[in-house]
């Protein structure tokens, strides 16, 4: 349009019209309320022991187990993109009932974190999944008591080696993800009995009992049967997020998750306007396939159905997302910034 030139006489007197602010990719731009910014995002990735290729997900299109070398180039591919951070999951190739591969040091995950750490130094956060899931041969996130129950405490003093094991190979971060109570306190006080004061813990402090997951579990390869339901939050409880919440600041959680995020975006939100740290939201495998799935149908613009996602997270109140997309995400920022 010409300067100055009358657009269009309005045949209704309105005292106001919302969409002048819309008028113009400028002036869209002009008043955007969020951003989604590449540092703001985590990318997580599985390595799987002893893999001298990476392999395919299959129902993950698109993710891969990564062996040792494609793994540090991807940590390398993500340096360069600005990601915030590279959270690590281990595919090990033996499992037994107390997963003590998580806690060895020559166990995949911490082989992994040492190479990715030499890697890429401190230009990213090289950040840990805690939990014992992928090392045990039952699949659970602890280890079973006589009756085949997940043994709360005993499971903490594995945490605890765990956490200490993940510092020393250089992980920046720890992502306890197994609901165990008390988890983000023991793991706070062996770091810093270890001397590792400066080792943050990122708490799973919301996270549900979702479906959702079905995807990782072909991801990690894992063995377990049956659900975890008695450690995992009931998706119908919103109160006892709150308490959650509480009990992980009060042992001493440096950034608290809500997991998964697209289906639980009021509890971000919840969380984000009761939280003292920073919040972030995981948008987990379910939600990565379902919109892989319907992209690949030509069912939404994928790209465009990808970019709303990330940002409804951020919108719901999530200063950093774990998010599949991350890498992609990124690149489309560049290109747009
Ligand atoms: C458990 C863990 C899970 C995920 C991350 N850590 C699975 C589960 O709780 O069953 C899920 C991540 C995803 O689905 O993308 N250690």
């Amino acid at each position: 349009n010409q300067a100055g030139s009358p657009e269009t006489r309005g045949s209704v007197d309105l005292p106001y019209r919302p969409r002048r602010l819309r008028t113009s990719p400028i002036m869209r731009a002009h008043v955007r309320e969020t951003h989604l910014h590449p540092s703001q995002l985590i990318l997580p990735v599985f390595v799987r022991e002893g893999a001298q290729e990476p392999r395919a997900i299959s129902s993950m299109p698109g993710v891969v187990q990564h062996s040792m070398d494609s793994l540090k180039h991807a940590a390398t591919e993500a340096v360069e993109l600005g990601l915030g951070g590279f959270m690590i999951f281990g595919v090990p190739t033996t499992l037994d009932a107390t997963g003590s591969g998580l806690v060895a040091e020559d166990g995949v995950l911490n082989q992994a974190l040492r190479a990715v750490r030499a890697e890429v130094g401190d230009d990213i956060l090289v950040m840990a999944d805690l939990c014992l899931d992928e090392f045990t041969d039952h699949g659970h996130c602890g280890v079973l008591d006589d009756r085949g129950r997940v043994d709360n405490d005993a499971t903490l003093a594995l945490y605890a080696q765990a956490a200490v094991a993940q510092a020393e190979a250089g992980a920046h971060v720890l992502g306890p993800s197994g609901m165990m109570d008390g988890q983000v306190g023991v793991i706070r006080t062996a770091l810093d009995e270890a001397g590792f004061i400066d080792t943050s813990v990122l708490a799973y402090s919301v996270k549900y009992a979702s479906a959702f997951y079905g995807p990782f579990r072909e991801a990690v390869d894992s063995s377990l049967t049956g659900d975890r339901k008695t450690y995992q939050m009931d998706p119908a409880n919103r109160r006892e997020a709150m308490r959650e919440l509480e009990l992980d600041l009060d042992e001493g959680a440096d950034m608290v998750m809500v997991k998964p995020a697209m289906s639980y975006l009021d509890m971000v939100r919840e969380v984000a306007d009761h939280s003292p740290v920073p919040v972030s939201a995981y948008q987990i495998s379910g939600e990565y396939s379902m919109i892989q799935a319907a992209a690949a149908n030509g069912w939404i613009d994928r790209r465009a159905a990808i970019q709303e996602s990330l940002l409804s997270i951020r919108r719901a109140g999530a200063d950093t997302v774990l998010t599949y997309f991350a890498t992609e995400a990124a690149r489309w920022w560049r290109e747009e910034n």
